[in-house]
Order: C-alpha cells, then structure tokens, then sequence
C-alpha cells in the first residue's frame, strides 16, 4: 500500500512523460500541498441545483478537474434551488440574469456560486472557474464575463479522403471512414477543449470543398460528429462547393438565379436539417483559386450567398462567404482585388450573410497591415479570418506564438474611433451576427498540433475570440501555468520566449514588412527568387520588386494606390516612409537600398541586421529552452528542444537565401560585423529544388 502511494506521488511529483493528448485540460495534482489545502478546504462538494443533462456535464467536468488537481474525489449532490446549506460548496444554477452565453462565479473562503441563463453558460463558467485553480488563484472574487463576438469558430480544411490542406499535425481528425458507426472518443476531448475556450461553431471540411460532403453518406458521417459537439455548444458547418447542384443534383447549371438551383438548395438544407437540426449553416469559398462560384454565371458574390441564405431563411443558420478573392493579374495589386470586388456589393447581401475577410490583405502572411475592407463597409456584417494552422509561420517546426498577431490585428485602429475588433464585433455598425474565425491545426498528431506550442495558438485564438480585450502575456500565462508549471521563473521564462517568437521569426524571414517570398506550392522556406509560376501573383517578385535601386512595393500611388482604400487617419501614417510603422514598411513603399531611416540605418544595413539577428535569437531561445531541463515535463520538453534545432537550421536557410538573392541588387556590402555565410545563392536554391522533386 505505502509502496504504492510512494508511486502515485512520483508520478504526480515528478517529470511524468506527458503525450500532450490532455491539452491544456490536464488536472495534475497541484504540486504545493498548501495551495491544495487553501482549495480543499473551500470546496468539499458540489451541489447541482438544477439538474439537466448540460449542467450534469459541467458537474462531472468540475468533479474530475478537482480531483485530480486536489487528490480527492469531490462528490456531487443534486439539491432543489432554494438550497441554504451551500458552505465548503460550488453551487451550479440556473439564473434568470444576464446574456445566454455569459455567466457570474462569485466566491469566497467558504463557497463558490457559478451561475448563468443557459447550461452552455454553465458549462463555460464552469470551465472559467477551472482555470482559476489552474492558475493558482484566489478563492475570493467575483466575475462576470460573456463573449464579444457570437460565433467563435473553427474552420477545419479537412478533406473527404483524410488529408487536411496545410495542415502540418499528421491527417484528418474525423476518420470518415469509421463514421458514423465508430466515435472516436478524442472528438469528446476536441469538444472539451473548444468547450474550455468557448469556441463554440466548427466547419468541418476544406474552403475547397468536395461536393461529397453534401452526401447522405457524408451527412450521416457528419451527423456522427455534430451528436458529440452539441452537449458541449458547438455547432457544425459545411464548406460548399458552388457547382453542387450540377456535380451532384445532375442540373444543367448552378446558376443561383435559376429557380431549378434555388429549389436543389432550399431541398439540400432541409435535407441537412433532418440530419442536424441546429445545423449552423454554410461557409463558402467561390470564385477563388480556381473554386466554382456564381460568376461563372454572370452572377455577383451577393447573388451566390443570398441564394444559400434564401434556403436558410427559415432556420437559425448563417452563410458565411469568403472575401479571399484575386484576379491573376500582372499589372493588377492582388492587396485591394477583394475589397474592389466586394465594395460595390456593400448592403446587397442578405441579413443571413456574413462576409469572411482574412485578417491582412493577402493571404496570412507573418505580418500584415489590417484588411482594408475593415471599416470600409458600414452595410455588411464582415468576418474575422485568421490562420491558426501555420502555413507561413514555420508550419509545425518553427516555435511561434501567434497571439500578438492576432491581437496586433484586432487592435489596430481603422480610423480616429474604432479597433478593427469593434468593427469584427458590430460595435461599430450594430449587426446582429458577429463571427471570428480560425483555420484550424488540429490533426490525428497524439498532441493534435504537431509542434507542442502550437496548442498555445489553438487555446490563444479560442480566448481572443471570447474576449480580445486579454493581452497576449496573459494567454501565455495561463496557457503555461495550466500545460506546464506553475514554478513562477518556469513560467516567467516560458512567457517570456512565447512573446519573443513572432518578432523572431519575422526577423528571418520577413523583415520590415517583406512578404510572399515562401517556397513554390508547399509554401515552405524562402524562395526570393521565384519569378515564374502559375499566376504571376503566386511569385515572390511580384511582392518585394528589387531592382537595382531598391526594395518594396509602392502602394501609395507608383505601383498600386491600395493605401487610399484605408482612412485618412491610417493613410497619414502609412503613406510617408519616415513615419510609416517599420514593420509594415515594404507592404507600402518602394525604398533606395540607400535610403536613410529612423533607426539612423539604411534600408539594405536595416535588412541585413534583424536577418542576421534572427537565426542568433533562435540559437538564445535553445539556452533559454535548455535552462527548463528538468523542470517541465520531459517528453514535452525533448520535443522543443529538437524542433528548436530544426528552427536555427532553417533560420540560417532563410537569412542566407533572402541575403545572398538580394545582395546581388544591392551589390552593397554587409553592415560592420556581420559575417557573409560560407555557401553560394546555388547552395540555397538546391535546398528548395530537392522539395518538388519525385
Ligand atoms: C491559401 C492556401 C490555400 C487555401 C487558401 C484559402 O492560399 O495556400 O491552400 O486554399 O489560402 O484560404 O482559400
């Protein structure tokens, strides 16, 4: 028996090889006997006033976490409302206040009381309260918190044979094979993890959707999937492909405007429905890339999504349609194409549409300037779209924290009054829906994201999406404390190399504001010098346009004025290039490599220095990272540690690639001190060139 209490406490004790598979949600003992006894002694049960199947769900979620963060099993009583004896207790209940979402904790030395209008709110009072524990918080305090936005949602590019594009964490999650029949109870963890963070909306296949979702065969599968996200507030959505009235229904067109179309679509949702019946509606990606949509008909986006929305007219569900639209055209600047697509069409969609823009104006680049049409379209509800899952940030070997991203985009303001989060929330133009969305990284990985830290990224968006308002430090925080230790320099530390991530990996790849320079297709390493491939736009010297004189694209009148589709207020900031914001710098100015700026450098001296800085911060983040030793959990901790060598190799590829590519313009030397790499431009083409071979 000691002996085996003497196991129990090592494991709990000490470095317990962790899969990752738990998350954040891992309910370790607490290893400070005090605190654990501060806890224990406030709650000794939890008393269920209203007994339904969500809040028993809450309940039983509370019960576990308690155990196995306090050591004892916590038992659960189901007591009518008008309870008194709620001492040493958390009481779960049912409140006639506030919003159908939100919920108030108020708690003490003696009691805790979750309450909330609805069970989901429960649920995610529930889970608030959790996360106090986690964080070693005080029993005494009073909270009150709902969601900003209303659909916190998933994209899942996930496709009907198991692959998922850019996706970097092993193949699909859904297991359509196996489906319906078989539920993998990892989608029940998936649930509870979204469930913790309030995402509470997932679409659950590729933008570039097969028809085959529309399926009965998919729809059952799909039902499969829904039955186990409903208890936990999540609701499901297709991505469509617009051709499906003519790939499956056999019809001559898919014109939106063809009553035969209208009617296959309106027949299609209530077939959907009969499968799902809080189906959350369609997301749509058309008339992009090559994807079929309504123009192919002489038909506008509005018509497109009107029509999908007409079908949903008498249901709760929405049409979320994409702005990621671009012609393939040489002369063209792919940065202002949606919003000269979409600005006409501002107050013809219909009140169930919701415009889906991607967070910068070209497609989830490290850095971007906000999206222009943020602001700039008073009459129509737009989406927030951001890029969980990271194609141009170092996939799933490159440790990179994405929340200052996230938040440097909602954070930005679009004129003298609002932030673009205000404009994503309806603050701004009143709009009864509000959506903010995020392409997913989750995959069939044992830690679901590949790269460890990547789960950060997942937990960062879902609490943004809740609430924008919480800084990037105090997501990491939390997100350590409740993964990896509560050990304050651990954690410090932790933070600390999570904040610095994204200016570092900006430095050796995308410095000053460069952008589109990644490897043909897979979108991997740097490649400057690609000048041809299937459209002039998917080129890395359609972005940067050096020539011997400098570097840049000039958006503010000489190559494209998409600068004039911003305020006046953000184009005064942008438009000159000694106070334009340095990190943006190259999106909007095209600079002689000898131009002077306000770091007192030259614009090629300025290049070379963060390039070169870049690949030395990766080789501190790996002594930062070797400190942690034995202080995280080991498996966790291995996993970093070579990643992190695969980082600095590639950081070296990346400042040697963009170094030796446009030094040839230049034809400057470095800057004092820096040391020009021992390989040739040849050596770092070939490294990219092995990757298309068969
Ligand atoms: C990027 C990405 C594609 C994706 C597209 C989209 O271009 O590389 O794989 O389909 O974005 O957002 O639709």
């Amino acid at each position: 028996m000691k002996r085996l209490f003497v196991f129990f406490m090592l494991c709990n004790f000490l470095s317990f090889a962790d899969d990752g598979s738990r998350l954040w949600l891992k309910y370790d003992l607490i290893k400070s006997e005090s605190q654990r006894k501060v806890y224990s002694k406030t709650y000794k049960k939890i008393v269920v006033l209203n007994q339904t199947p969500g809040i028993e769900l809450a309940a039983k979620e509370l019960q576990e976490a308690l155990t196995g963060l306090l050591g004892t099993k916590i038992p659960i009583s189901y007591e009518s409302n008008n309870v008194t004896s709620s001492k040493k207790s958390i009481v779960l209940g049912l409140t006639d206040l506030g919003s159908e979402e939100g919920f108030s904790i108020a708690g003490d030395n003696k009691s805790a009381r979750i309450e909330s209008k609805s069970e989901i709110g429960l649920l995610y009072g529930t889970f608030a309260f959790i996360r106090r524990i986690q964080n070693l918080e005080s029993t005494t305090f009073q909270l009150t918190d709902s969601p900003k936005v209303k659909v916190r949602m998933l994209n899942h590019w996930d496709n009907a044979d198991g692959t998922v594009e850019r996706g970097y964490a092993g193949s699909s999650m859904w297991k359509w094979p196996e489906l319906p029949e078989t539920i993998d109870p990892r989608l029940i963890q998936y649930a509870r993890a979204n469930a913790s963070i309030g995402i509470n909306a997932v679409s659950i296949n590729n933008v570039n959707a097969s028809s085959r979702f529309l399926t009965p065969e998919y729809l059952r599968k799909i039902k499969g999937v829904a039955d186990v996200l409903r208890p936990y507030g999540i609701k499901v959505f297709i991505s469509v492909n617009f051709k499906s009235p003519k790939t499956l229904g056999g019809l001559e067109t898919s014109d939106p405007l063809d009553e035969s179309v209208r009617n296959w679509w309106l027949k299609k949702t209530n077939e959907i429905h009969d499968y799902i019946p809080d189906f959350g509606g369609y997301l749509v990606k058309a008339n992009s890339e090559g994807e079929p949509g309504p123009q192919d008909y002489g038909r506008t986006h509005a018509d497109g999504a009107n029509m999908l929305a007409a079908a949903l007219e008498k249901r709760d569900g929405i049409v979320i349609w994409r702005a990621f639209v671009y012609n393939a055209d040489i002369n063209g600047d792919r940065f202002q194409e949606a919003f000269n697509q979409f600005k006409p069409l501002d107050g013809s969609f219909h009140e169930k549409v919701v415009v889906q823009v991607k967070n910068g104006p070209i497609d989830f680049m490290p850095r971007e300037p906000f999206h222009p049409m943020f602001g700039a379209f008073p009459k129509t509800p737009l989406a927030m779209e951001f890029q969980i899952t990271q194609e141009y940030l170092g996939q799933s070997t490159h440790l990179t924290y994405l929340a200052p991203m996230f938040k440097e985009t909602l954070d930005s303001k679009i004129d003298a009054n609002y932030t673009v989060a205000e404009v994503v929330e309806g603050t701004k133009d009143k709009f009864p829906i509000s959506v903010i969305a995020g392409v997913a990284n989750t995959g069939s990985d044992v830690n679901w994201t590949g790269h460890p830290f990547n789960q950060a990224n997942w937990y960062a968006f879902g609490r943004l999406a809740w609430d924008y308002s919480l800084s990037s430090e105090q997501i990491a925080k939390e997100w350590t404390n409740m993964t990896l230790s509560h050990e304050p320099s651990v954690v410090n530390s932790i933070v600390d190399l999570m904040t610095e991530s994204l200016p570092t990996y900006i430095k050796y790849t995308y410095p000053l504001g460069l952008h589109h320079m990644m490897g043909e297709g897979h979108h991997y390493g740097p490649q400057p010098w690609l000048e041809k491939s299937g459209r002039p736009d998917w080129t890395s010297v359609y972005y940067h346009r050096a020539d011997a004189k400098g570097i840049g694209f000039d958006r503010n009148g000489k190559m494209s004025n998409a600068l004039s589709l911003y305020s006046k207020e953000v184009q005064n900031k942008w438009n000159n290039p000694a106070t334009c914001d340095l990190n943006y710098l190259m999106w909007f100015h095209h600079l002689d490599w000898t131009y002077k700026l306000s770091t007192g450098n030259t614009v090629w001296d300025e290049l070379m220095i963060r390039y070169f800085q870049g690949p030395e911060e990766v080789k501190a983040m790996q002594s930062q990272w070797e400190k942690l030793k034995g202080k995280i959990d080991s498996e966790f901790f291995d996993n970093v540690a070579g990643r992190l060598k695969t980082q600095e190799r590639e950081a070296y590829w990346w400042r040697d690639a963009c170094y030796l590519y446009f030094k040839d313009f230049s034809k400057l030397p470095l800057p004092n001190g820096l040391k020009a790499p021992s390989r040739t431009l040849e050596d770092v083409k070939n490294i990219e060139r092995i990757y298309h071979l068969r």
